[in-house]
């Protein structure tokens, strides 16, 4: 891929070579398929296309100065989706089942592995979807699993630089008790046009307050939310967010580096006490915020010197990019 300018690809969809297909069919998933097509052929009346019945994960694979590929926490992602079968009555695809795919997908599609020094990553993309004829509102009877994969820059154009967030009170993301902690497309759907405001208006992603009261902070766009203050990393708490593996890989690095973690329904008061603030995800990794503006009240909450990010975001993101490039040892047992 010698052509492909690596440090400015961008977060989009690029064709790679393979993807790895696996159906569920009479009760039972079959053996993983190998596929060069980039087509997938379903019926009409799928679930998956009438009621939403589909998950998705994101997660990546990097290429080290070692010349080695790794693939981060994949079980977590695995485990993850089986979370959102259950929450949308899909059947779960065991988990080894799910992390031969990836690897294989990987293997596939090495070519398309970023070079160490790109910074940028191979984006591989699980999807489960309900592929048998309902109409009814009731699960399918046969589904498709595939990965697919390309290669990515940072989901937010601006990469480790800080960016804006806004708050608009008259959107919400996913209902409290509703399906915002399970990786189902319809969330995403949701978040659509409040995002495409959001952009036009210079923000990079909106800052969800909780869908009940309005009180708490929720999700940020397509990521989660940290706040760092008094040495402590701070997450909310609430049952419409996706529990993100890179926040939960950031509160394990956090606690080792002294910082306390706390994961908490956090009120939007306290954004006028925070030092620094991100948005974290596979995609996003972490993406400093420079500012916060609550459109309703027209009031901006800013963090840090505006310029670049704070100093522990900017320790937390070497940290973890450092696992993840095999630089540092992985004591935790993260890549494979
Ligand atoms: C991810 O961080 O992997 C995501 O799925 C976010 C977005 C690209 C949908």
């Amino acid at each position: 891929m010698e052509n492909l300018d690596w440090k400015n690809i961008g977060f989009g969809y690029r064709d790679t070579d393979y993807n790895i297909r696996c159906y569920y069919r009479n009760g039972q998933w079959g053996e993983l398929e190998i596929s060069s097509s980039k087509r997938i052929d379903i019926h009409m009346s799928a679930t998956a296309l009438h009621y939403g019945q589909e998950a998705f994960e994101g997660l990546k694979a990097f290429k080290g100065k070692d010349g080695k590929i790794r693939i981060f926490r994949m079980d977590e992602n695995a485990k993850r989706m089986q979370s959102s079968c259950d929450g949308i009555l899909m059947p779960k695809l065991p988990v080894e089942k799910f992390t031969e795919a990836v690897r294989r997908a990987v293997k596939m599609n090495e070519r398309f592995v970023p070079p160490y020094e790109s910074g940028a990553a191979l984006y591989i993309r699980p999807l489960l979807i309900g592929t048998g004829p309902q109409i009814g509102v009731k699960p399918a009877d046969e589904y498709l699993f595939t990965v697919f994969v390309m290669p990515v820059g940072p989901y937010f154009p601006e990469g480790f630089k800080p960016t804006n967030l806004v708050i608009m009170r008259e959107y919400d993301r996913a209902a409290p008790q509703g399906t915002g902690k399970y990786k189902v497309g319809g969330n995403y759907a949701a978040s659509m046009y409040e995002g495409k405001l959001a952009k036009e208006q210079g923000f990079s992603a909106v800052l969800y307050l909780d869908a009940r009261e309005k009180k708490y902070l929720d999700e940020c766009g397509p990521a989660n939310f940290f706040g760092i203050k008094n040495d402590t990393y701070i997450t909310p708490k609430s049952d419409s967010i996706l529990p993100s593996i890179t926040n939960k890989s950031l509160m394990v690095l956090a606690e080792e580096m002294g910082l306390k973690v706390e994961q908490r329904k956090v009120p939007y008061e306290e954004l006028s006490e925070f030092e620094e603030v991100g948005a974290c995800g596979t995609a996003a990794v972490i993406s400093p915020i420079k500012g916060i503006y609550d459109s309703d009240n027209d009031k901006w909450f800013k963090y840090g010197n505006q310029e670049e990010a704070g100093e522990w975001s900017t320790k937390l993101y070497n940290k973890l990019r450092a696992i993840q490039y095999g630089e540092e040892e992985d004591k935790h047992g993260w890549v494979e």
